[in-house]
């Protein structure tokens, strides 16, 4: 329900790359490019992407968290640097909370730690059955035009259809999951208080669904925290800027490194 997509072997703290919805491990694939160093990279497919969706137990980031922790351990991963974007973060944050001695740092990239708002939550599940009856993703097809920036949809509309790509390859039944499991998360803007390692919170400055003053929310409450707003990205930054956020995964990965 989970599979481990290793990019690069490596020494040193490894990097754990978690994806957001309604996509899969690919949108990492620029990053894992970019990144300078020579440490392990991994992204996991979370449950409800291709491959990952058959009997799928009760929808639940939590679950998620811990079918990452079972995917760790797998490959004999006892602590890494953990970034998540989007659902990715709701993942981690998770993972932080659930399992702490596993995550050496956080990387939390264009995503929240608040819980939805009941309207956005009854939304979710609005769209949730609407891709389970169907039996299609036809209801978040067009979410590249929400999840990539202004500048990017203007200039580079390859992007665009890269992401659909991506998205149109997505089970409906994982689709529906994960709306679901997110719906249901609870607000854990307190797991940044209490996380001991390092943190880095990293927005688009054109990010629409979770803007910086989510981001601001998130590094106010992580003591230490470092903030990186990516110019002219998106929701999706780590697609549409690589090399920015790569480096800022690779400067919170050697902080992690050195408070080990
Ligand atoms: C994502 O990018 O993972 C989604 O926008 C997350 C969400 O819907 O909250």
């Amino acid at each position: 329900m989970t599979s481990l997509h290793t990019y690069r072997t490596g020494d040193g703290m490894p990097l754990v790359l978690l994806h957001a919805f309604p996509v899969d491990h690919r949108m990492w694939d620029d990053v894992a490019a970019a990144l300078p160093g020579a440490r392990a990279v991994h992204a996991v497919d979370l449950p409800g992407t291709p491959g990952n969706a058959e009997q799928l137990p009760p929808p639940s980031i939590d679950t998620s968290a811990l079918r990452v922790a079972d995917a760790l351990a797998g490959a004999g991963i006892e602590r890494a640097v953990v970034a998540g974007l989007s659902m990715g973060g709701y993942v981690a944050l998770a993972l932080a909370e659930l399992r702490p001695a596993l995550v050496a740092g956080l990387g939390l990239v264009d995503t929240k730690s608040v819980a939805d708002a009941p309207e956005a939550a009854a939304n979710r599940l609005r769209i949730a059955d609407a891709a389970e009856s169907s039996g299609t993703v036809d209801v978040v097809r067009s979410m590249p035009g929400t999840l990539l920036g202004e500048t990017t949809r203007a200039a580079r509309p390859e992007l665009a259809d890269r992401v659909g790509g991506w998205i149109g390859e997505q089970p409906p039944a994982g689709v529906a999951w994960s709306q679901r499991a997110m719906a249901a998360r609870p607000d854990r803007t307190r797991v940044l208080a209490d996380f001991a390692g390092p943190v880095t919170v990293v927005v688009g400055d054109e990010d629409g669904l979770t803007p910086l003053e989510q981001a601001q929310h998130m590094a106010d409450a992580a003591p230490g925290a470092l903030l990186v707003v990516v110019p002219r990205a998106g929701h999706l930054s780590a697609v549409e800027d690589p090399g920015t956020v790569a480096d800022a995964l690779e400067e919170l990965a050697s902080r992690a490194e050195q408070s080990a």
